[in-house]
C-alpha cells in the first residue's frame, strides 16, 4: 500500500524560467523521511484539469545528514504540452502543500564490493541537465561524513545558465585543493553542449555533451583522465550516469569496449563498474 504524507514547499530558488531548486519540509506533525544519497522521492499533487492526483519521481539533491528539508532540482516540462506535475510546481508558492511518498531507489553508492571488500575506487559521476541532482547528494554526503573517497562530478548542460550548483561544487573543489586530496578529494567540471549559440558566447570551458569527458583520440588521455592524472581502469574507478537515455548510451559506447560492465548486466561474480538512471 502506498503511504502518502503531507509536506510543505519551504523554499523555491528559480534558476531560470523553467529550472528551479525546490525545498520541502514535512507538514507539522509529520517527520522528514530517511533516505540514501542517490534515491528518489515521489511527489504528488492534485491536478485540477484532470481532477486526480498526479505523482512523479524526483532525484533527491540534498543529503541524508541534512535533517531540515529535502531538496529537488526540477525542470518545468513545457513541450509539446505542459507537464502535469511540473506545471503545478512552477505555479506554486512557498508554503503550499504537496504530498510525498517516502524515498526509494538503488542508484546509491556501494561501500563494499560483491566479495565483501571495501570499495574505495574513485567515483565518477556524469550528469546531464537535472540529472546532476543525485550527484549533488553524493558530494554533500561524502563531504559531510568526512569521507576520503575520491569523487569527480561532471555536468553537461545546453546553456551556461543551466549549470546549476556550479558555485557550491566549485567551492567543494576549492576546499579539496586547500585541504589536500588525502583529506577531501573532490573535482568538478562542466561542459556546454550548444557552444555556438549566442547565449553561450562567453563560454571557454569544455564543449559538447557530458560524455565528451570520456572520449579521446589516438590513444591520448581523455579529458577525465587528464583531470585525474591517470588512466581510468575497472580497478580504480566506478561510474554513475544520470540523464537522458542518449547520455547513458553515449557513455556506455565509450566504456563498454574498454570492458566496463553495468550493474544490470553484472558478471557471474556479481562485479560491475557502472550504475545508471535514465529518464527516457
Ligand atoms: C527515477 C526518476 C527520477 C527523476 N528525477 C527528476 C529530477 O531530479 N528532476 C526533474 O526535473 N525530473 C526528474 N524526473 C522526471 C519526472 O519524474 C517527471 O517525469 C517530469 O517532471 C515530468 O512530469 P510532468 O508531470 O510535469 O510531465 P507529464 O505530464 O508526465 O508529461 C510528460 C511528457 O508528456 C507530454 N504530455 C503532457 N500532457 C500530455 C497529454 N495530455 N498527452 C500527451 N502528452 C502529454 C509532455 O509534454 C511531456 O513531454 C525523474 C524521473 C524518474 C523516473
Ligand atoms: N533520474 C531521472 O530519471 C531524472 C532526473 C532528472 C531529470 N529527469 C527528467 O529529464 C527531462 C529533461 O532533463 P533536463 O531538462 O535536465 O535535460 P536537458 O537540459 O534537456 O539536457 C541536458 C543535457 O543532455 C543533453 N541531451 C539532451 N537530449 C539528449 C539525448 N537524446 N542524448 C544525449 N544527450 C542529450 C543536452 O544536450 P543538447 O544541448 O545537445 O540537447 C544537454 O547537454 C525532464 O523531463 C526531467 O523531468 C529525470
Amino acid at each position: 500500500m502506498v503511504v502518502e504524507s503531507k509536506a510543505i514547499i519551504s523554499y523555491i530558488q528559480i534558476q531560470k524560467e523553467d529550472l528551479a531548486v525546490f525545498r520541502f519540509k514535512p507538514k507539522e506533525g509529520e517527520t522528514l523521511p530517511q533516505y540514501k544519497p542517490g534515491q528518489f522521492l515521489t511527489l504528488g499533487a492534485h491536478v485540477q484539469s484532470e481532477n486526480k492526483v498526479i505523482r512523479r519521481a524526483y532525484s533527491i539533491a540534498s543529503n541524508p545528514e541534512n535533517r531540515k528539508y529535502i531538496e529537488l532540482y526540477i525542470r518545468w516540462v513545457r513541450k509539446p504540452l505542459p507537464g502535469r506535475l511540473t506545471t503545478v510546481l512552477f505555479s506554486a508558492k512557498e508554503g503550499d502543500e504537496i504530498t510525498w511518498i517516502k524515498p526509494t531507489g538503488a542508484f546509491t553508492i556501494e561501500e563494499k564490493k560483491p566479495n565483501g571488500e571495501p570499495d574505495d575506487r574513485r567515483i565518477v559521476c556524469l550528469g546531464g541537465g537535472t540529472g546532476l541532482a543525485p550527484f549533488v547528494s553524493y558530494a554533500r554526503h561524502l563531504h559531510d561524513t568526512g569521507s576520503k573517497r575520491e569523487i569527480v562530478v561532471l555536468h553537461g548542460a545546453s546553456y551556461v545558465d543551466e549549470l546549476g550548483y556550479r558555485e557550491e561544487l566549485t567551492q567543494l573543489e576549492e576546499e579539496s585543493l586547500d585541504r589536500g586530496k588525502d583529506k577531501w578529494s573532490f573535482r568538478y567540471r562542466s561542459t556546454i553542449s550548444r557552444p555556438d549559440e549566442w547565449f553561450n558566447r562567453t563560454w571557454n570551458g569544455q564543449k559538447g555533451r557530458v560524455e565528451t569527458f570520456l572520449q579521446s583520440k589516438n590513444e591520448e588521455m581523455s579529458p577525465l583522465e587528464k583531470l585525474v592524472g591517470e588512466k581510468i581502469t575497472k580497478d580504480n574507478t566506478v561510474f554513475f550516469i544520470c540523464g537522458w537515455q542518449g547520455t547513458i548510451d553515449g557513455c556506455l559506447d565509450v566504456l563498454t569496449p574498454k570492458g566496463f560492465v553495468t550493474e544490470r548486466s553484472k558478471r557471474p561474480d556479481k562485479s560491475f563498474e557502472i550504475k545508471y538512471e535514465s529518464y527516457g
